[in-house]
């Protein structure tokens, strides 16, 4: 492996430094070094969205993302939106809708869901699933996540 070196990015808020080799995807990067367990490794391939982070606004697979690209660059998981009003109430009706069995497509779900939800308040049925059509669950059917997104733009907008 070719020498780390450091770079500088903002995580949930947080200028933070980190040394990481070249090749290091951002993925490696949150879960082996920072420690925040929020996005999954799954396919490792960008295909199941397990792993999906907001990088300056915008939901991005971290399994394809090198770290070294993230210089200088706004990223968010699930961990620095513990005060976010909009996925709190995704969090809530994903819980009460059955929308969470065994979690661990929920965090890339949860970025996704929530990166929707902040640009279009009210989006249709058709919009959701579209907007989630790149994060894979193998356990819900799908039914009951679409149904939460659509109780918390509810009860948002409210
Ligand atoms: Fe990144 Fe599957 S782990 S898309
Ligand atoms: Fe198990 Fe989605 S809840 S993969």
């Amino acid at each position: 492996m070719a020498k780390k070196m450091l770079h500088s990015l903002t995580l949930n808020g947080e200028e933070v430094e980190v040394a990481s080799a070249p090749e290091a995807t951002l993925l490696e990067t949150l879960r082996e070094d920072l420690r925040v367990l929020s996005s999954k490794r799954g396919c490792n391939q960008g295909v199941c969205g397990a792993c999906t982070v907001i990088i300056d606004g915008k939901p991005v697979r971290s399994c394809l993302t090198l770290t070294a690209r993230c210089e200088g660059h706004d990223v968010r998981t699930v961990e620095g939106l513990s005060d976010d009003r909009i996925l709190n109430a995704l969090q809530k009706h994903m819980v009460e809708a059955g929308g969470v069995q065994c979690g661990f497509c929920t965090g890339g779900m949860l970025m996704s869901a929530r990166n929707l939800l902040a640009e279009v308040p009210r989006p249709s049925r058709d919009a959701v699933k579209s907007a989630l059509s790149g994060n894979i669950c193998r356990c819900t059917g799908y039914r009951t996540i679409v149904d939460a997104v659509c109780g918390a733009a509810e009860e948002l907008a409210q």
